[in-house]
């Protein structure tokens, strides 16, 4: 199989939902470019319409207007996150800072997902969080006036820190996080772009909201593409025959860029080349040829920059010479799936040797025909990585929810296919 052609990939998901909010919170009039329409961004623009920011529809170039944080009000409907663990739960900590209380649901999967992680420093900040059952939506947050936390993360999770931060800029309280290892920063580099004091430390953040109550500033930015996207055409052109791809304008913060390196670890020939910053975001062109793979040891500290990459990174394994040992990254099982059981699962389901553990897994790599059904469980990133082997030559694979990839990146199967000939 060849692979050809150039994908301006969609924008970060990530730094979409955080363009959203800081937009929200800031007073003034941004403006967003490229902002990724996907299921989980509509999530995040329909919570704040609900708190009553004019979130318009998302379109590649809009502008939003806001009056700043004291325009937010009680919301007369739930709050629904539907499969976004990142709305959930940045927007708890938003909401932990606003005199109301706000109801948070979600689907099926977000409902499954632990919430204790934001409750417990959100709860030591002043806010209380109520659960109807267990530490799951849905949630109660009922905000108010907070103080400063500094906050001992158990999990490196952008998530969690997120919420603080955010509760943070909302009260007017300064916070800290300290994380066993960085997640991604895409909160703390825009907070300091639009205004606030931010310092880091190597894995702790401390940040100050504007001095003297003054508002958060208006944005005015390009979202850069997402590399968790990119990731799956890269997978693709290094597991081609033949060819080349070319992704350009793809967010190269290294706080995301592990997959690339954990293919070029692999022997892959891929090729990160930086370009001109964007958002305070560093971004670039990702080149990637077909290549030979050798097996790869993963451990804790590789996984915080890959964590929504390590089902691929297990699919590719699945290509290469060798056993695969993916270690550390217990996170993987309370995503949008249980990724550890559902990739072992489907990866069995298609032909190729794996076993979980509590960590990780364990991939056994080889060149026979992948033939067999896949199920998702709704989860995106399983549909798209078993997307890609059902791309290769002699593979037979079918995928029991292809739709549900309009979760991040609504045009896969349109992408995948155009560059594969
Ligand atoms: C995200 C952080 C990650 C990632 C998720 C998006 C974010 O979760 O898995 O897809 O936007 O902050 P954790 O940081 O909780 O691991």
């Amino acid at each position: 199989m060849r692979v050809q052609g150039s994908v301006l990939v969609p924008g970060d998901k990530s730094i979409s939902h955080r363009a959203l909010m800081l937009a929200a919170l800031a007073r003034g009039r941004s403006r967003v470019r490229h902002i990724l329409p996907s299921a989980d961004v509509h999530s995040t623009a329909g919570v704040l319409r609900a708190l009553g920011v004019a979130v318009p529809p998302l379109a590649p170039d809009f502008t939003i207007h806001s009056d700043g944080i004291p325009a937010l009000g009680e919301p007369s409907r739930d709050l629904d996150c539907g499969n976004s663990g990142t709305t959930a739960r940045l927007m708890a900590g938003i909401a932990a800072g606003l005199p109301f209380t706000s109801r948070f649901v979600g689907d099926a999967s977000l409902s499954r997902r632990p919430m204790g992680r934001i409750a417990r420093p959100l709860a030591a900040m002043g806010a209380r969080v109520e659960f109807e059952s267990g530490e799951h939506l849905p949630m109660r947050v009922h905000g108010g006036p907070l103080r400063g936390v500094s906050w001992t993360s158990e999990v490196a999770s952008a998530q969690v820190k997120s919420a603080i931060l955010l509760a943070g800029v909302v009260g007017g309280v300064p916070v800290s996080v300290r994380e066993p290892a960085r997640s991604r920063d895409h909160t703390e580099r825009m907070l300091a772009a639009a205004g606030a004091r931010v310092e880091t430390l190597g894995t702790l953040v401390r940040v100050e909201a504007p001095s003297d109550g003054a508002a958060l500033e208006p944005l005015d930015m390009r979202v850069p593409g997402d590399p968790s996207s990119a990731a799956f055409l890269t997978a693709l052109a290094v597991l081609a025959d033949d060819g080349g791809l070319t992704l350009p304008e793809v967010c190269l913060n290294p706080t995301r860029t592990g997959f690339f390196l954990a293919l070029q670890r692999m022997g892959a020939r891929v090729e990160l080349e930086p370009g001109a910053s964007q958002g305070g975001e560093p971004v670039g062109t990702v080149r990637a040829w077909p290549s030979r793979l050798e097996a790869i040891a993963l451990s804790a500290a590789d996984v915080p920059a890959m964590i929504d990459e390590l089902p691929l990174l297990a699919c590719v394994a699945a290509r290469a010479s060798g056993i695969t040992v993916i270690a550390g990254a217990a996170e993987l099982s309370v995503k949008e799936s249980d990724r550890i059981a559902a990739e072992v699962e489907n990866l069995r389901a298609v032909g190729v040797e794996a076993a979980e553990r509590p960590d990780g897994l364990v991939v056994t790599g080889g060149s026979a025909p992948l033939r067999g059904a896949v199920r998702t469980h709704g989860d995106h990133r399983i549909a798209m990585a078993f997307g890609v082997l059902g791309a290769l030559p002699g593979s037979a694979i079918t995928i029991d929810d292809r739709a549900c990839v309009a979760v991040s990146y609504p045009d896969f199967w349109d992408d995948l296919e155009g560059v594969s000939a």
